[in-house]
């Protein structure tokens, strides 16, 4: 199977759904982990969410230093994690999103962000981002959990721009991880 397969496309239903906190770290979760890295890696995307993977649990994996094949990893599974802090001026980042194969739009977020989170062993991790891709990548993520995406930051006009590109890029053949659709 590809593994870009496995990534769930808008408008599927989980993709707004609230997620369920995870309760034990058991071999279920390492497995989903594990899973929800292998397709982040093929999309070469820089995070994903379990719900992209049709799992409404609060699971999130990020690498933002991961910039294609033969590149260096360095992977972060975050579980449960939580907006501690999100701060400073806000920014304008053009977001793409494995679930909206074809389409970057422009999102203004806080510019520095304090999340804590549960690793794969259970440890309490603190993660502190400013004015960076890892600052956006952990809000756009953690929002996935709380079924909310990069589309619903946008005014009700961009919104419509933004799904017509994104049905125009799906209908072009886009896949997860395609920012945009070659002409022809
Ligand atoms: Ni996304």
């Amino acid at each position: 199977m590809n593994p870009l397969d496995d990534i769930v496309l808008s408008p599927a239903p989980v993709l707004s759904e609230e997620c369920a906190p995870v309760e034990e770290i058991d071999d279920e979760i390492r497995a989903l982990a594990k899973r929800m890295l292998r397709d982040m890696y093929a999309a070469d995307g820089c995070g994903l969410a379990a719900p992209q993977v049709g799992v409404a649990r609060q699971v999130v994996v990020i690498d933002v230093e991961w910039s294609g094949r033969g590149s260096r990893k360095n992977p972060y599974v975050l579980i449960n994690p939580r907006v501690i802090t999100a701060d400073g001026p806000e920014r304008i980042t053009g977001e793409g999103c494995l679930s909206f194969p074809g389409v970057t739009v422009e999102v203004e977020r806080p510019s520095h962000v304090v999340v804590q989170a549960l690793n794969l062993d259970g440890d309490l991790m603190q993660y502190e981002a400013s004015g960076n891709l890892l600052a956006v990548c952990l809000q756009h993520e953690i929002d996935h959990l709380h079924g909310v995406t990069m589309m619903d930051h946008l005014s009700a006009s961009a919104r419509v721009r933004a799904m017509a590109e994104y049905q125009d890029a799906l209908n072009a053949g886009a896949r997860p991880g395609d920012v945009e659709v070659e002409e022809g």
